[in-house]
């Protein structure tokens, strides 16, 4: 879009200097230092902490500038503001879109109200290796649902304007491939093919722009040995040119400054210049001002290209409306969740929770003696990564079970911490247990290690958790495993013998509530894995959507519900030597992505296809196959299901995953009904991106096509679907 005559009319009159400044967003400085910054011409600020705050430096950007320009206030609102809603792995669990924009239009009302203008989220980086902590910021391992998820959390950022004033601005983050680092280690390289780039770490970005984020941000990475901030061919040939991209590319933080460690500039200016030129708007961390004017001269960096961005910043400070009024009425800032809010937040909580399995134990019978253990019990760590230390704090579970299990006689006993190695509690365990007539054991990995620079080797609980649970099972009294994580956990070791076990993930502020409403069944744990669990640590990455490989390994027969690796049943040749596979560990992931159930049960009809047959040309002028299913509930109580279509392409020019996900949806359905869910495929969900010629081309091959559909990848009935 053409920049508008008041945006055209302050780019002609900004001075060169001004210009600079307004391309740099500057690191939490204090409110005496943001002044003096914005005083000085800096463009966008961190938040400084309270509405008033925010008034007091539009005051002086306004008043005490040149042109009056106000500032953009960014922050990091991930998942939530005040009110902390479950991380974003643990929304993607959800599998539903609605409620993720929902909780994205809460977090931006509650920050907006607070003078916040920008966010850096959402987290689009398509995850697969869950030694990298910051899988707990995303969507997972799936390609589609991140994109989808993405789509929603822009949508409830931007709500219907951006200029209302419960909107804030999105990024869409890390621009590109930062979810692949090598060896799983934060900030460390990726190295991505052109085809796994365009069909895997491009797409949900794709899927942002197209759905209108206000910005994207480069990522600390490199691909193809180039940093993301000195990438030229990504961030300009392909974001703003291919896919022409308007918004605002910020860097992440010091992600210029970085530049030089990363061999690719020899100091801070060749650093500079190389981001302004590889085409960056906004640098992150003030590092243009920390230079000497005559290194960035007018005749040092492209006055066009520079003119460009001051564009797009201007043209976002507009549509914010901040030329209009940049002041929020302090009065309205919104400091406390409100009562809608806790509850949203706990709705979301539940319908994120996965039962891995459940042997009947849950929901609980009103047990009479029951023993709370392990390092969550009477832990308030339940909000995740990327939580504002200003943010609501949360609750105990030991204290909601006290309120609400009056009648059991409750005893709480954590016997272990999460991440010392004194196991000098676990008798104590022990003995209670035996005289208990359950145990809930509320295990996982703190909030501490997840999230940014916490990636870990070791994907098995911390400290001496797994000893504390095999020491339970030795009792032979029923037990329930509840894991509160930021990423899937290797749980090899316990899982067998453990009766029940949910994954509630880290899930803010109303997690202890929502955990408890599951426990005794007033709500149901029906999320869904977005990442596969592992077996082990060494079997990482392991995702669903692999590719087969010449030699794949295969087991034979029907597939088992745990050690199902996907696709790959058939004549087992898994004891033949020359097949790809580890020989010390079981093909497969422990759980697959999109595994889950709940306590209600459903049971799904074969599926129908409007058409066994399509031509090409009729799906590329926009026609659609559409295929439908009955889902009944067959237990006594309501239940939300997640319905799975998964499309294989049987034979295409490039080896093609051996399932993807095409389409979900998640509909609840009263006992005893049925409902028919149906989806539309066509060229998006059949297509792929071909890397034959630059640019990529989305291409439909002619063939055979089948879709699977079900309530998870080994439960699926497929349909088949020629192409011609
Ligand atoms: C570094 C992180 O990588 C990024 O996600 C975040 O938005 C910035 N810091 C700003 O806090």
């Amino acid at each position: 879009m053409p920049p508008s005559r008041r945006v055209r009319a302050l780019i002609d009159g900004l001075s060169w200097a001004e210009k600079l400044g307004q391309l740099q967003i500057v690191f939490r400085p204090s409110l005496h230092e943001a002044k003096q910054l914005v005083r000085g011409g800096i463009g966008s600020v961190f938040w400084p902490r309270s509405s008033a705050a925010v008034n007091a430096l539009q005051r002086v950007a306004v008043e005490e500038t040149r042109l009056g320009i106000p500032v953009l206030v960014g922050l990091d609102v991930v998942h939530g503001h005040r009110t902390t809603a479950p991380i974003p792995l643990a929304q993607a669990a959800t599998f539903d879109r609605d409620l993720v924009r929902e909780l994205a239009r809460l977090a931006a009302a509650e920050a907006r109200s607070a003078g916040v203008t920008w966010t850096f989220s959402p987290m689009i980086d398509v995850s697969r290796d869950p030694r990298w902590g910051r899988v707990a910021e995303g969507f997972g391992e799936d390609v589609y649902i991140t994109a989808e998820m993405g789509r929603a959390m822009v949508r409830g950022y931007h709500g219907e304007e951006l200029a209302a004033s419960d909107a804030i601005a999105a990024t869409a983050k890390h621009f590109v491939a930062y979810g692949q680092p090598e060896g799983g280690r934060d900030y460390n390289t990726a190295d991505a093919s052109e085809h796994r780039l365009r069909n895997v770490h491009l797409e949900p970005f794709r899927a942002a722009v197209e759905t209108g984020a206000a910005a994207v941000m480069a990522s600390f990475n490199t691909v193809d040995g180039r940093p993301m901030h000195a990438n030229r061919r990504l961030l300009t040939d392909v974001l703003k040119s291919e896919w022409g991209f308007d918004g605002i590319v910020v860097g992440d933080a010091d992600g210029v400054r970085n530049l030089i460690p990363h061999r690719v500039a020899a100091d801070l200016a060749d650093a500079v210049r190389l981001a302004y030129g590889a085409g960056l708007d906004v640098e992150m961390g003030g590092a243009p001002s920390d230079l000497n004017p005559s290194e960035l001269a007018p005749d040092r960096l492209d006055p066009a290209r520079l003119d460009d961005a001051v564009g797009r910043v201007l043209a976002l400070k507009e549509a914010l409306g901040l030329f209009d009024d940049p002041y929020v009425p302090e009065a309205d800032e919104r400091t406390e969740p409100t009562h809608e809010a806790r509850r949203l937040v706990r709705t979301a909580a539940a319908r994120s929770a996965v039962l891995l399995k459940n042997d009947g134990t849950l929901p609980l019978r009103r047990p009479r003696r029951v023993l709370v253990t392990g390092p969550y019990a009477e832990s308030a760590d339940h909000l995740g990564a990327w939580t504002q230390s200003f943010a609501a704090p949360a609750g105990s579970i030991a204290d909601e079970l006290g309120e609400r299990m009056p009648q059991a006689e409750l005893r709480v006993a954590p016997g272990v911490r999460f991440l010392d190695d004194d196991a000098s509690g676990i008798p104590l365990v022990v003995a209670a247990a035996r005289e208990a007539d359950i145990v809930l054991v509320f295990a996982g990995e703190p909030s501490s290690l997840t999230g940014e620079a916490a990636s870990r080797s070791d994907l098995r609980l911390p400290g001496r958790q797994e000893e504390l649970i095999r020491a339970i099972a030795g009792t032979g009294t029923p037990f329930v495993v509840v894991l509160e994580t930021g990423r899937p956990l290797v749980v090899a070791d316990w899982i067998d013998r453990a009766p029940a076990v949910i994954v509630a993930w880290h899930g803010g502020t109303e997690a202890a509530a929502a955990i408890v409403d599951i426990l005794l069944g007033d709500a149901e744990p029906s999320g869904r894995l977005p990442m596969s669990f592992p077996r082990s640590s060494a079997q990482v990455p392991i995702h669903y959507a692999h590719e087969l490989t010449g030699r794949p390994a295969t087991v034979g027969g029907t597939l088992d519900e745990t050690s199902v690796d996907i696709g790959l049943h058939g004549p087992d040749n898994v004891h033949e030597k020359y097949t790809s596979k580890y020989l010390d560990l079981e093909l497969g992931p422990q759980f697959a992505f999109g595994h889950g159930s709940g306590y209600a049960t459903f049971v799904h009809g074969a599926p129908r296809i409007s058409a066994d047959t399509v031509r090409l040309e009729t799906l590329e002028a926009g026609a659609h196959v559409v295929v439908e299913v009955e889902v009944t509930n067959t237990s006594s109580r309501p239940g939300d299901e997640v319905v799975q279509a998964y499309l294989e392409d049987v034979v295409a020019s490039v080896a093609p995953p051996v399932r993807r996900l095409v389409a979900f949806e998640r509909r609840t359905v009263e006992p005893g009904a049925t409902v028919t869910v149906s989806f539309e495929l066509g060229t998006a969900e059949l297509g792929f991106w071909s890397t034959d010629s630059a640019p990529a081309r989305f291409v439909v091959e002619p063939g055979l096509f089948r879709i699977h559909i079900g309530s998870r990848l080994e439960r699926t009935q497929a349909v088949e679907l020629v192409v011609r």
